[in-house]
């Protein structure tokens, strides 16, 4: 089959995907799959990309990849008189790559994972791997992923949702739901990613600060209670061909004492000092628990294909779902990949069951 391999995108993490499709082009069965590489410049130009993994790696701060936007100008675009979605370059005549058999949108953020170019391949009728359009909206919106979650009866941190309007109407208002919540809270970006965009704010004087930063992502801010003393547990959900979302051992992240939080550093950063433990060393039925509330997470959003469900463990043991990633990482220190490899799924075998899976 023919898989169009789509990254890098309009969104804050597109150097992450560029990783992802890295680690993704190199996995990849080529006896199998026959690849297109396509790339989505920041300013959301559409390239054909080289693909060569070696130019998509993070090599240190400062030093991120990106899609390289002087390359030949592609298009994915509903074929003539047909449904069927092609590549073509949009030069004199136009010079049609081939037909695309399925897409696979390694795009993190905005415009990618958030159900935006779902759409688009669904008008196309074009079969992609991932979430559709509602679960990858939802999910990219942390207020409104609290909104389907609570109401699914999954435990969500406490938390309000502050606009730059809010803000700038009335500030007074705003401070005194912060407040209420109680400090320390953590201020983020509703619709981001990779940590980037968020704050620790540790009292009311940080307030303005955390807000500012955060409404440079996206003008919708959340402002969550933070959970004090609690252990970061991940979980992978995997769908199987029947639909049934298949779970991998939960892992547990341990960042250094250098970062305050899990933050984009610790994230992706090479000689950081974020360690994890596969599986997490949890008490008794705790990662029974975790696993039954992942699977239910990824229904109660109508999820599709594949999800990270991220969870904190508070220091009695209950459990609090953090949030959902439609599409997560694949970078070589992202804990997907890592999860499924511990759960008996190598990482060649996981993007063939992926692609499999939108290709039933
Ligand atoms: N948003 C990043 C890519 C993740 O969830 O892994
Ligand atoms: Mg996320």
């Amino acid at each position: 089959p023919r898989v169009a391999v789509v990254f890098g995108g309009r969104s804050s993490e597109h150097a992450i995907s560029c990783v992802t499709a890295g680690s993704v082009l190199k996995a990849i069965d080529r006896d199998v799959y026959d690849v297109v590489p396509i790339g989505i410049a920041t300013d959301g130009r559409w390239v054909l990309e080289s693909g060569d993994p070696d130019r998509l790696r993070i090599e240190g701060v400062g030093r991120l990849p990106s899609v390289d936007g002087e390359r030949a100008p592609v298009a994915l675009a509903q074929q003539a008189a047909s449904t069927d979605l092609v590549v073509t370059e949009p030069s004199q005549p136009p010079r049609t790559l081939g037909e695309v058999d399925v897409v696979f949108p390694l795009l993190h953020g905005p415009w990618g994972e958030d159900g935006t170019i779902q759409g688009m391949f669904e008008m196309a009728g074009v079969r992609y791997v991932g979430a559709g359009v509602l679960a990858s909206a939802v999910s990219m919106d942390k207020a409104y992923m609290k909104v389907v979650l609570t109401a699914a009866g999954l435990p969500v941190l406490p938390s309000v949702t502050i606009t730059a309007r809010d803000w700038a109407r009335d500030a007074g208002a705003c401070r005194a739901q912060a407040d209420e919540l109680g400090y320390p809270l953590f201020v983020k970006p509703a619709r981001g990613g990779s940590s980037i965009g968020i704050s620790k704010v540790h009292d009311a004087t940080e307030l303005d600060a955390g807000l500012e930063e955060a409404h440079r992502h996206d003008p919708k801010a959340l402002v969550e209670v933070s959970a004090e003393g609690a252990r970061e547990v991940e979980c992978g959900v995997l769908q199987a061909l029947d639909g049934t979302p298949e779970t991998s051992q939960p892992a547990e992240l341990r960042v250094g004492s250098d970062h305050e939080f899990y933050d984009f550093a610790a994230k992706y950063l090479p000689g950081e000092h974020t360690e994890i433990d596969i599986p997490a060393e949890l008490p008794p039925g705790v990662a029974e628990e975790l696993r039954a509330l992942a699977a239910r997470a990824f229904e109660a959003v109508s999820c599709e294909g594949l999800a990270r469900v991220d969870f904190f463990v508070m220091p009695d043991s209950s459990l609090v779902v953090n949030e959902i990633n439609t599409m997560p990482g694949f970078t070589p220190t992202s804990m997907y990949p890592q999860m499924w490899a511990a759960s008996g799924v190598p990482y060649p075998e996981l993007v063939d069951r992926l692609i499999r899976l939108a290709l039933a």
